[in-house]
């Protein structure tokens, strides 16, 4: 059994260890906000917090999370009052949607790093792949919750 808390709760995890996180996430625990894309690490769908740093949870096994502190979109804020949720309404970010929870998780991750990141700096961060090509909506959503122009 592996422990580790899951948006505030205490988990016991089951599953083999092996298991990527994600399989946990969604088939265990029923958080099916965090999407699977590629299923190797390339798109960014399935992005989550552990400790709070942005993880590709398809490609990182259950055993690896030990302990850890895992944050979904679920557990980002209870209300949708997270300032990224709040701009992501406001611009309107999403199309098919498929892409955005690891979007955002991604977004969080870098503003917890950076509170007002530059066009480079979530160029660089923000490597999430989005097929209905969001990304001038992403940058500027993310620039408007920093509190800078969106
Ligand atoms: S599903 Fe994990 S990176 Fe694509
Ligand atoms: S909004 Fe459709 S894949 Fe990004």
């Amino acid at each position: 059994m592996i422990k580790l808390t899951v948006n505030g709760k205490p988990v016991d995890a089951t599953a083999d260890p092996d298991t990527p996180l994600l399989w946990v996430l969604r088939d265990d625990l029923g958080l099916t906000g965090t999407k699977y894309g590629c299923g190797i690490a390339a798109c960014g769908a399935c992005t989550v917090h552990v400790d709070g740093e942005a993880v590709r949870s398809c490609s990182y096994p259950l055993a690896a999370a030990e302990g850890s502190t895992i944050t979904t979109i679920e557990g980002l804020s209870l209300d949708r009052s997270h300032p990224l949720q709040k701009s992501w309404i406001d611009q309107q970010v999403p199309q098919c949607g498929y892409c955005q929870s690891g979007m955002i998780m991604a977004a969080a991750a870098l503003l917890k790093e950076k509170a007002m990141p530059s066009d480079a700096d979530i160029d660089a961060a923000i490597t999430n792949i989005c097929r209905c090509g969001t990304y001038q909506r992403v940058r500027q959503a993310i620039h408007r919750a920093a509190g800078g122009q969106g």
